[in-house]
């Protein structure tokens, strides 16, 4: 694991907007370039409108034009000790933007855990069904 990761995604964790959960979360992305795109989940007062920190990581990413084969890399890190893994939406924004083989880094305390991608989302609905 890319150290730049680990200290990207805890830079940047400070900006996530948490009023309603005070659950900050931050993800950074690592592209086959060495950029470093990184993201905070963002509240809002309608819940549901909520965008996670890997959602806003990977948009951010597309917006400037990265495409799923350029992403090699994600970590997702949170202020606590356990293992904070993605949301079932974002499994299936993950499944579609990343590559299937790219690395789930999911730190916690003075640990890290990874899996591959396709590993989060078994039978994951696709482009290929409809
Ligand atoms: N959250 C993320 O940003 N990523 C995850 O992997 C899990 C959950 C956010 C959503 C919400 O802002 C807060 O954490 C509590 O659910």
């Amino acid at each position: 694991m890319n150290e730049r990761l680990l200290h990207a995604a805890q830079d940047v964790l400070k900006h996530a907007y948490v009023k309603y959960s005070n659950f900050p979360v931050a993800a950074a992305l690592l592209l086959d370039d060495d950029t470093i795109i990184t993201g905070v989940n963002v509240e809002n007062a309608s819940f549901g409108l909520t965008n996670c920190a890997e959602r806003t990581a990977l948009f951010t990413a597309y917006t400037q034009g990265y495409r799923k084969e350029n992403i090699k890399e994600i970590l997702i890190t949170t202020a606590k000790t356990h293992l904070v893994s993605p949301c079932g939406a974002c499994r299936q924004v993950l499944s579609e933007l990343m590559p299937k083989e790219a690395l789930v880094h999911m730190h916690h305390g003075n640990n890290i855990t990874t899996v591959r991608n396709e590993e989060l989302l078994p039978l994951a609905f696709s482009e290929e069904d409809l």
